[in-house]
């Protein structure tokens, strides 16, 4: 492909639900300790979303910090993408909603389904449109509410996951710059170890699908940590080696956030340090698409990100998916 522009990050942002859920609370919801979650998860507390607070509520104030961040003015946008599996509805997608509560006319927007990794799927997608010159500059949100898809009776879930929403403006910046280099991967014969079964063609919603649980998170998580495990750090090389670097290269990795325990073995695998590598799922939870940017815009927001930093993202989830990108970050003015 010819390259016409280098593309990065312009602003970052992100949402959180105010209400918090404690392990203690949850010892009081179904047969867990605080012990247990903590030892064999790193989670001590996760954000839940209001009943009257949709994906969209959090993806549009994750997006407006964001713009503020970049000094992108809504109008300015070509594109609107939201990395979803909690949708607010099945049409129209997160990103319309989005769109019209921002204001953003001239923008397209689409969601994308990539799970845990759909904020680096879109990342990439953005990046693409900005270095073949079509487009100037694009939104990408990761948001869920992923308590609203939970069965709260299922200890081996519901201890997991948590609500929120990231966001990133990508814009042109100068050469040598912003995206090095990516990987993109999927897996689909895993598809069954992480899903939600119900509301789809497959088995459309009714009182059995209800009475069954269909519309929930379903996960066999022994697997899916198997396949985490290998897939955070093989990525990150891939995306290393398109860019000519090296993990010594790295500043900071930003994983998403789904066991303290993935990242240890991340971190052993690829022989990067710990402190080399953004942890936040002890407040949080496993926030499927929103936890890579709202991890990303904490990590600014700290200080822990600089002009001229290598910042590597890593995603892997459902599908099963895997994706990462290699990040020379321009800061935000
Ligand atoms: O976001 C996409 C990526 N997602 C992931 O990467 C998640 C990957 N998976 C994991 O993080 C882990 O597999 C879990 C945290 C989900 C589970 O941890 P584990 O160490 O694999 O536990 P396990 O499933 O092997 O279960 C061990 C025991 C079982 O009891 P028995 O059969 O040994 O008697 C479970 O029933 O722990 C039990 N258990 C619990 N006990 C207390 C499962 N959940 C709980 C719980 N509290 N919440």
């Amino acid at each position: 492909m010819t390259k016409i522009n280098s593309a990065g990050i312009l602003g970052t942002g992100y949402c959180l639900p105010e209400k918090r859920l404690t392990n203690f609370d949850l010892e009081k919801m179904v047969e867990t300790s605080n012990d247990w979650i903590l030892e064999r998860t790193g989670i001590s507390e996760r954000r839940i979303a209001e009943k009257n607070q949709p994906t969209s509520y959090f993806a549009y104030r994750a997006a407006k910090m964001a713009l503020e961040n970049a000094k992108v003015k809504p109008e300015e946008l070509d594109l609107i993408i939201v990395a979803t599996i909690t949708t607010d509805r099945i049409i129209p997608s997160t990103a319309c909603t989005v769109q019209n509560m921002l204001g953003a006319k001239k923008a397209g927007a689409f969601d994308l389904t990539a799970a845990c990794s759909g904020f680096v799927y879109g990342s990439v997608v953005a990046s693409q449109f900005i270095e073949t010159g079509a487009y100037d500059k694009v939104l990408v949100i990761g948001a869920e509410t992923l308590s609203k898809f939970v069965n709260w009776k299922d200890r081996n879930t519901c201890v997991l996951f948590g609500d929120g929403a990231g966001a990133a403006v990508y814009g042109r910046v100068p050469e040598g710059c912003g995206m090095l280099g990516f990987d993109l991967g999927a897996d689909g014969a895993g598809g069954d170890h992480l899903d939600i079964p119900g509301g789809g063609s497959l088995n459309p919603a009714s009182h059995e699908t209800v009475d069954e649980h269909l519309h929930t998170l379903h996960m066999d998580g022994k697997e899916v940590f198997r396949f985490s495990v290998k897939a955070m750090g093989e990525t990150v090389l891939k995306s290393l080696q398109r860019a000519n670097l090296t993990v010594d290269d790295i500043n900071l990795l930003v994983p998403h956030q789904a066991n303290i325990r993935i990242l240890k073995s991340g971190s052993k695998r690829l022989a990067l340090s710990m402190d080399k590598i953004y942890a936040n799922l002890d407040k949080y939870g496993n926030t499927s698409a929103a936890s890579i940017p709202i991890a990303l815009a904490e990590a600014v927001e700290k200080g822990r990100i600089k002009k001229g930093d290598i910042i590597a993202l890593s995603g892997f989830g459902a599908g099963l998916t895997w994706a990462s990108c290699i990040l020379k970050w321009t800061g935000e003015e």
